[in-house]
């Protein structure tokens, strides 16, 4: 296979690999090593199957079930992102996958299915590049804190719980998740580095800090990690695939495309306990 770096901080394309058939030894270790350091990979033209891309992420970890978001009806391990004017998007915001629970997805595989004639581009951030360019100071202070993840900041009832069987489905969920505690800033488990782990999308406050400290930090942070030297944009095209690392990148899926729909396949391999 063949690696392209997208830019310095994160991103790259993955050329000559065919990913709907089963990945050798070799591959499997290539693309984790590569995963390793540029955090995001890129492949163009992968027409993968549910189940082939279920069997792709599953060579990574255990896969996660969404308590939430809708399931292939034959591969529940694959979460339809279906979106249209009757169901609008709702990860235009900056997030890490499922950080509301105490062993959050060390990865996630995306597949487009369908797409808008423009628009629905996503974005990935590198927290390891929004940590290492805060002040020094700066670090030190976030460095022993902790945060609170909270489902319900993404997953709210009027959103969530519109219908009767929706209902039912989200106050499992609501029960099932209550708030959990991350250091803000982590270690990564296999690289070592250490980057910025709170988002827009599940950090509700900082644990040491006082309300108005909080919301102060967590403002400055939402806005620094979303700076352009940090991130990476991809214009989708069908059957492009992303696999990310997601422990310690943010994304956020644009949502200019209304009314025309759009239609993405994510498989969530799950990690460790964040440290
Ligand atoms: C996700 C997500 C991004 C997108 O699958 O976790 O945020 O582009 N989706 O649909
Ligand atoms: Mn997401």
């Amino acid at each position: 296979m063949k690696l392209k770096p997208m830019g310095p901080a994160i991103g790259a394309i993955v050329e000559d690999i065919d990913l709907t058939r089963p990945l050798c030894d070799d591959d499997h270790a290539a693309l984790h090593a590569a995963l390793l350091q540029h955090q995001v990979l890129f492949f163009e033209n992968q027409p993968v199957t549910p189940r082939q891309q279920r069997d792709l992420a599953a060579r990574f970890g255990d896969l996660h079930i969404h308590p939430v978001y809708p399931q292939h009806p034959e591969v529940p391990e694959i979460i339809l992102l279906d979106t249209s004017r009757d169901n609008p998007p709702d990860n235009d915001n900056w997030h890490t996958d499922v950080t509301f629970i105490e062993t959050p997805p060390m990865g996630a595989v995306l597949s487009a299915q369908l797409l808008p004639a423009s628009g629905g581009d996503t974005l990935w951030a590198s927290g390891i590049a929004a940590y290492e360019a805060l002040s020094e100071p700066f670090r030190r202070m976030l460095d022993p804190l902790s945060a609170e993840h909270d489902f319900l900041q993404s997953f709210p009832a009027w959103r969530f719980a519109r219908t009767p069987a929706e209902r039912v489905r989200w106050e499992a969920a609501r029960d099932k998740h209550p708030p959990v505690v991350h250091p803000v800033i982590r270690t990564h488990p296999e690289s070592g580095r250490r980057g910025l782990f709170v988002s827009e999308g599940f950090t509700s406050r900082i644990v040491e800090l006082d309300k108005k400290e909080s919301d102060a930090v967590l403002a400055h942070l939402r806005v620094h990690v979303a700076k352009p030297e940090f991130t990476v944009r991809w214009r989708w095209k069908r059957h492009d695939l992303v696999f990310w690392d997601n422990r310690l990148t943010q994304h956020y899926a644009s949502a200019d495309y209304l009314p025309q729909r759009r239609v993405m396949h994510r498989a969530t391999i799950l990690g460790e306990k964040p440290f």
